[in-house]
């Protein structure tokens, strides 16, 4: 059975071993290169990195911080030139500013046990300076890439190239744009945003513009939303179901509006799916207020067969939901100005997934069901600010943290990756999350009815319980030929080749976890050898993998180490590994890898 099951696999590549060290591997016979590096110039003109000395200004023109999304626009309908748009999602201050954090010993008391001394890592006093370049290094970046002589290398003269930050200049757009709850002292209109926050995956729309997802935007902020002694602000219900502040960050010590006592609305600003023309470097992003208001993984786009257009999104946190949207109009593809406000206007359902296998897609409409006045919702903005809420109204399915939702135009099925969720009760299973403490997280294959995209009723399945096959009671269903290097915990990101075929990559994975870093993993999901998984590309330790994506033809992945070194109690000067310079007077950098094959034909 087993040689069966491999031969009828889709791919073809010799996979590699599992496991943990200090750098990056690809399966053999492929060339894993490094195109982009935290810090590295993103003009002509940008400075030349000095970690010791980064400037907020030096970082603004450099390579951001933790790349994750990764979308590429070809130039010219080629595949080998082309614009790379990447997000860069968080900082890790510990990593990046020398001298700044440190390894101490506390002590922790547990009653009725001897004081135990563990060691941790404590940051220093943050500056105006630090926090900015903090800023500076979150948001995305758009760059020229060109294959010359078999290999990528940025164009740092591309007219295109773009960084955006914290303070890029963007604007509400759709139904939330303008409505009281979104003003603030700067911005009285409630339709001028400065800047992007957590920008984790995203998307990339049929019309050529970059879709970045907020998603972890409730750690930037501080304050005190409620004064003692002071009635209950309006808006803390809102900001209690999103987490809303989490003081993760020290921006609202130097930058008012990150502070809700001072700047009450202006965390309703940000969770949005953010659009951007890359092809115009003066472009004013918008951020999409239709397609709703919570902590995006990412938002993938597909044109339905009647022309509408369908994109999918998951809300990462425990027990949130998954969405899609559907617009009114329909694509163009002859005249690109006409869809470039298609996601101003639609309908957003949340996922519920039934018990038989059935799948209903349910409206957040205002005046449908319990969506109404009476339950604090005075029109569509008010459901769109909390969308959580109108959601949780309408019985949605809590799910085990929705990730990537990928939708493929091949097969008319959509991929959901659930990465985990340890909180999961026994008493609290259903069979879309049926496993208890879901260390491992697990992949929901929907089919939309009759390749209906915008199909309100649906079925689903689950593609693989993930986690060691090897261990009974982990309950992993990968298939009997997937090896010990082949399963994988945690899934995240994903993506559709040109082919159709599905590759998983994750974030959680480590020596303790799993005996294993993060990988990208060729998962079949047709025929005999569905559920087979190869191991194709490990990170180097600590690292997430995040980003995959190929070009049209197949012949170049574009692959995001994120955090790399980042694991045990890593600092400036220890990190876990200094990937990818190996250079003792260098930090670890997140970075951007390429693969590519020496004859360029297709991967995998
Ligand atoms: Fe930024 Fe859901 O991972
Ligand atoms: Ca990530
Ligand atoms: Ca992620
Ligand atoms: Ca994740």
């Amino acid at each position: 059975r087993e040689a069966k099951a491999a031969s009828a696999s889709a791919f073809d590549f010799t996979e590699i071993e599992a496991g943990v060290d200090e750098t990056h591997h690809v399966a053999e016979g492929y060339d894993a290169d490094v195109l982009l590096r935290w810090g590295d110039k993103v003009f002509a003109d940008s400075p030349e990195f000095d970690p010791a000395n980064q400037t907020a200004a030096a970082q603004a023109r450099q390579f951001g911080y933790n790349n994750d999304y990764i979308g590429f626009v070809p130039l010219e309908g080629s595949a080998e030139h082309g614009l790379l748009l990447v997000n860069h999602e968080y900082t890790n201050a510990e990593l990046m500013f020398p001298g700044f954090a440190m390894v101490v010993k506390e002590k922790i008391e547990k009653e009725g046990q001897e004081p135990v001394e563990v060691e941790k890592v404590k940051t220093g006093e943050y500056t105006r300076d630090l926090v900015d370049i903090e800023m500076a290094a979150h948001g995305g970046t758009i760059i020229e890439i060109r294959k010359t002589n078999g290999k990528w290398q940025p164009v740092l003269d591309g007219a295109m190239n773009r960084r955006i930050t914290v303070d890029t200049e963007m604007t509400l757009s759709g139904p939330v744009a303008g409505h009281d709850r979104v003003k603030t002292k700067a911005d009285p209109s409630g339709t001028r945003v400065f800047g992007t926050l957590n920008n984790c995956a995203g998307g990339f729309t049929p019309w050529g513009t970059y879709l970045m997802a907020e998603e972890n935007f409730h750690g930037y902020f501080t304050g005190e939303l409620t004064r003692e002694g002071e009635p209950e602000h309006p808006e803390a219900a809102n900001y209690g179901r999103v987490g809303v502040p989490a003081g993760w960050y020290n921006w609202g010590a130097f930058h008012d509006r990150f502070d809700v006592a001072k700047e009450p609305n202006e965390p309703n600003r940000f969770g949005w799916i953010v659009e951007v023309d890359p092809m115009d470097p003066n472009s004013v992003p918008k951020k999409r207020t239709a397609l709703g208001r919570f902590k995006h993984e990412g938002c993938e786009t597909i044109v339905n067969p009647d022309g509408r257009v369908v994109t999918y999104s998951g809300d990462d946190e425990r027990f949130d939901y998954v969405y899609k949207f559907v617009s009114t109009g329909t694509f163009n593809a002859d005249d690109r100005a006409a869809n470039m406000d298609l996601l101003d206007e639609g309908t957003l359902y949340v996922a519920k997934f039934n018990e038989d296998g059935s799948l209903d897609w349910m409206p957040l409409t205002h005046g449908e069901g319990p969506l109404t006045a009476e339950n604090g919702f005075a029109g569509q903005a008010d459901i769109l600010i909390e969308t959580r809420r109108a959601a949780d109204l309408l019985g949605a399915t809590k799910m085990d943290r929705p990730e990537d939702v990928q939708p493929n135009a091949k097969t008319g099925k959509v991929y959901v990756m659930l990465t985990n969720n340890t909180r999961r009760k026994a008493d609290d299973l259903n069979a879309a999350n049926p496993r208890a403490g879901n260390a491992f997280g697990h992949i929901i294959e929907i089919s939309e009815t009759g390749g209906d995209f915008a199909s309100t009723r649906s079925t689903w399945e689950i593609l693989l319980r993930c986690g060691d096959p090897s261990v009974a009671e982990v309950g992993a269903t990968f298939s009997a030929a997937t090896t010990a290097n082949g399963w994988f915990g945690m899934p995240d990101n994903c993506a559709i080749d040109a082919d159709g075929r599905l590759w998983v990559s994750t974030d959680g994975n480590s020596q303790k976890a799993t005996g294993r870093t993060d990988g990208l993993w060729a998962v079949d999901t047709e025929g005999e050898a569905r559920g087979t998984s190869r191991l194709f590309f490990r990170v180097p330790v600590g690292a997430e993998m995040c980003g995959p994506l190929f070009t049209p033809d197949g012949a170049t992945l574009f692959l995001a180490v994120q955090h790399p070194g980042d694991e045990g109690l890593a600092t400036y000067e220890n990190p876990a590994t200094r990937w990818p310079d190996f250079d003792p007077a260098l930090p670890v950098r997140p970075a951007v890898v390429v693969i590519t094959r020496a004859d360029g034909a297709r991967i995998g």
